[in-house]
């Protein structure tokens, strides 16, 4: 199982002060250097977190494979064809949302979908839709010619532990549907070092998307080394 570091909040951080640091490239380059096998950042229209400048550095830097997120807009498929990623992952996007609530409505969006997805092959760039454990939505997904799908693990990590196993059924029942279908598979949402393991038990999966939890434990395992070497220069 591959996993791939999403840094968006590193950028969060940064920008809750409008300042330099932290630097998502400095993140990118320390993920990798731990083993990561790619990078993931989402730009999103309101730019809360990653700046187009973030893309511009992670590009020349990111030595693995760097992952997208982005919505299946004009202004974004400019950007993308531009930077060439190795991977854009096309999520839907409402405003004033905290995060991305739910995977995209393939049916409901069909024509802007399928014509993102064409942009990006044609510039060589691999397209990915993050979709539900859905029936319906990975049939569509694989319909509209995208390389890859990542499936929304957020209901199974939301789900209370009861209905947990059920969950974990439909994630695993997508992700074969999927993988017969042609299409690579991914998974992301929600992830957590208490959720994980079974999702990454499944074989039907190729690689993880998770960000909120591993930077949140890096606040916490890094804050009493960051604190001594504040003491000492204090001190
Ligand atoms: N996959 C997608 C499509 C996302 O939008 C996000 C959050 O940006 C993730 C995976 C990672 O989720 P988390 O931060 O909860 O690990």
């Amino acid at each position: 199982m591959r996993l791939a570091v999403n840094i968006d909040h590193v950028a969060t951080v940064r920008q809750a002060r409008l300042a330099r640091e932290p630097e998502p490239v400095t993140a990118a380059v320390l993920a990798e250097l731990a083993g990561a096998d790619g990078i993931t950042v989402h730009l999103r229209g309101d730019r809360r977190h990653m700046q187009d400048r973030d893309l511009r550095l992670l590009r020349d830097v990111v030595s693995t494979r760097l992952n997208v997120e982005m919505a299946a807009t004009d202004e974004m498929m400019a950007i993308a064809r531009a930077l060439k990623p190795d991977q854009v992952t096309l999520v839907p996007e409402e405003p004033g949302e905290v995060t991305t609530t739910g995977g995209l409505d393939v049916a409901a969006n069909a024509t802007a979908v399928k014509r993102a997805v064409l942009q990006l092959h044609d510039a060589g760039i691999a397209a990915s839709l993050f979709v539900d454990a859905d029936a319906d939505q990975v049939e569509l997904a694989a319909a509209t010619g995208a390389t890859a799908i990542e499936i929304n693990t957020g209901p199974y990590a939301g789900a209370p532990t009861t209905r947990r196993g059920e969950e974990l059924a439909k994630v695993q029942q997508a992700a074969r549907q999927a993988g017969a279908a042609g299409l690579e598979v991914l998974g992301g949402h929600g992830l957590t070092y208490v959720n994980v393991r079974p999702i990454a038990a499944l074989s039907e999966i190729a690689e993880l998307n998770i960000g909120h939890s591993i930077i949140s434990r890096a606040v916490l395992v890094g804050l009493e080394r960051a604190v001594r070497e504040m003491v000492a220069l204090v001190g």
